[in-house]
């Protein structure tokens, strides 16, 4: 599953990524992702931003995001980082 959200006209959240663990690493991340993207562009959206947990830094690098910052520590344990992506 995944969420987009507008924060602005022209930036975009991707919020609430997660795929089954059985099913991971087997492509539906990488889908899902891609499918949002596209919403975001249909709803007029120029950027995409996301928090990031360190885990999951690597799978966004694959798919043209760069982290820019920090983001909130979620349940005061897991560090996040602020993710950008700039849609073409
Ligand atoms: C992150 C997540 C959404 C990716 O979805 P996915 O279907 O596994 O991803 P894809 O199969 O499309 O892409 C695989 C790539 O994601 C990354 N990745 C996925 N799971 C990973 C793991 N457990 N450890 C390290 N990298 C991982 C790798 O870069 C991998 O590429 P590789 O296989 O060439 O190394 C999914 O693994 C997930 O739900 N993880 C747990 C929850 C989570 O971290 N959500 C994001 C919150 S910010």
């Amino acid at each position: 599953m995944g969420r987009i959200h507008l924060n602005s006209p022209v930036e975009a959240q991707v919020r609430y990524m997660a795929v089954e663990p059985q099913f991971a690493r087997g492509g539906l991340g990488g889908r899902i992702l891609v499918g949002l993207e596209a919403r975001a562009r249909e709803l007029g959206a120029k950027r995409v931003v996301l928090n990031s947990r360190e885990l999951a830094c690597r799978f966004y690098q694959q798919h043209g995001y760069a982290v820019c910052g920090p983001a909130e520590t979620m349940f005061g344990q897991i560090p996040h980082a602020r993710m950008m992506k700039e849609l073409s």
